[in-house]
């Protein structure tokens, strides 16, 4: 009897082909009216302009500093890329942390202090009289009028610094060096880490046309036509468009797959009611979902021997890495329960085959979620293109991706099965972001 209620709040999870299809279905629609005028703005998929137009051709040069904040972590980088047959990329960076407070204080604070890190770097580097040109990777919905100038539209993730939205987020930055009046910056790219990480993977390879990102966030950008793009003036050629997809369903389209425990998961969270595909679908929240499942049969004394204990009512506590290590298949049952004892849950041998089970099908709904996205994305290029068949290349980043044992498989079958005219290969980015926001500098200075 136990174990059928379990098996009951489990399936609540279980996502059937048809399930797929709907969300396949229901994503192409969102994509569609995010391009259009009349309906952009009611659009739960925002669809932003990056304002680049083309992938690298392996003609770009030079050297470039870069930023790149909005994941893990927050990054300073030199970049220095040579052309020509001696096509090369090399870099240089430093990882600095942003502290909780400074994330949640004030956006002069948050600018400030990023300024603080640009200043470290350039002392550590020598370079602080070089004023190199600057990409800057935001990993956040910008509304951009072009390739230097984007508002915030909202914060997502961790980050909630106030007086930011609806704020150029160059302008916050240039700001910020004038105030500190020590270093002069020459800020010429504002980028999605989206648009980054399809620009560092194309790099190599020109098949890569889509960016993926399954990490802290979720989201997806790619190469529309120009034609379809209302937004912007314009018809010929084509231009990245940032999909913002983590919003999709905040116009209660995907209700009928929400759990109660998305449901907890969201009231829980700096943006209630926003990003309700991230929410299903991204590192930041995966482990928050498992912890309200494990509280649920907790509660019903079906886990734990009914005992709710701090580490349980700890928000955050189920990291990516957590779930990673958890359902890797090496692991015997007796590494789970050590794991969980790390965290300071005492587990009998049952619970921890449960709570192993749980982070299984949370992890398997999200990777199959994005799978139905990405199978939107790749058929609309196909049908842009006029093509049976379409070979294209994706370009993915973020811990979830990399960590998870499983994630990038199932997500590859969905993509094959709910996409059966596109062959897509994914290509991990080795170098992250901030090495296609130099290339997207490079582009912009028009330094070939
Ligand atoms: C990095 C990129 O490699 O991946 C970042 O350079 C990006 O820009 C990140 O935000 C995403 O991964 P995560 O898991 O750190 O959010
Ligand atoms: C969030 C951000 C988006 C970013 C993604 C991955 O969804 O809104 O801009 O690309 O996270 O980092």
């Amino acid at each position: 009897a136990q174990r059928k209620e379990i098996d009951d709040t489990l399936a609540l999870f279980r996502l059937g082909p048809e399930n797929l299809q709907q969300v396949r279905d229901k994503m192409r629609v969102e994509l569609e009216r995010g391009l259009k005028k009349e309906s952009h703005s009611s659009a739960s998929v925002k669809m932003l302009p990056s304002f680049v137009h083309r992938t690298p051709d392996g003609t770009e040069r030079g050297k470039f500093l870069a930023l790149d904040l909005g994941g893990t972590n927050f990054r300073v980088l030199v970049v220095k890329i040579r052309n020509g047959i001696r096509k090369s990329v090399r870099m240089y960076n430093k990882i600095y942390s942003i502290p909780l407070e400074i994330m949640q204080g004030t956006g002069e604070e948050l600018f400030d202090h990023i300024v603080q890190c640009i200043s470290d770097f350039l002392d550590y580097m020598g370079m602080k009289n070089t004023r190199l040109p600057l990409g800057f990777t935001f990993s956040f919905p910008c509304r951009q009028t072009g390739i230097d100038k984007g508002s915030l539209v909202s914060w997502t993730k961790g980050f909630k610094a106030t007086d930011c939205e609806g704020h150029d987020v160059v302008d916050m930055l240039r700001e910020a060096v004038k105030r500190r009046n020590e270093f002069d910056l020459d800020i010429v790219a504002v980028v999605n880490d989206t648009v980054g990480t399809m620009m560092t993977c194309a790099y190599e390879d020109p098949k890569c046309e889509i960016g993926l990102i399954a990490g802290t966030g979720s989201n997806v950008c790619y190469m529309e036509d120009m034609k379809n793009i209302e937004m912007v003036e314009g018809d010929e050629g084509r231009m990245c468009v940032n999909t913002e997809w983590g919003g999709f369903g905040e116009n209660g389209c995907i209700e009928d797959i929400r759990t109660r425990f998305d449901r907890e998961v969201d009231e829980g969270s700096l943006n209630s009611g926003k990003q309700r595909f991230e929410k299903m679908t991204s590192g930041m929240y995966l482990g928050e979902i498992v912890r309200q499942i494990l509280i649920d049969l907790t509660n019903r004394g079906l886990l734990f021997c009914g005992r709710i204990t701090e580490p349980l009512k700890t928000r955050g506590i189920f990291e990516t890495k957590f779930l990673s290590q958890i359902e890797s298949d090496r692991l015997a049952l007796l590494q789970v329960r050590a794991i969980l004892q790390q965290l300071g849950l005492e587990s009998t041998c049952n619970d921890s085959i449960i709570v192993k089970e749980v982070c299984g099908i949370v992890a398997r709904r999200a990777a199959q979620l994005c799978g139905a996205g990405m199978a939107a994305v790749v058929d609309k290029i196909r049908e842009n293109r006029g093509l049976d068949h379409l070979q294209i290349t994706v370009g993915v980043d973020g811990t979830l991706y990399k960590l998870h044992p499983h994630f990038s498989g199932i997500l590859k079958e969905t993509v094959k099965s709910l996409a059966p005219q596109c062959d897509v290969e994914f290509v991990l980015s080795e170098d992250g972001s901030g090495k296609g926001a130099a290339l997207i500098t490079a582009v912009a200075r028009g330094q070939k």
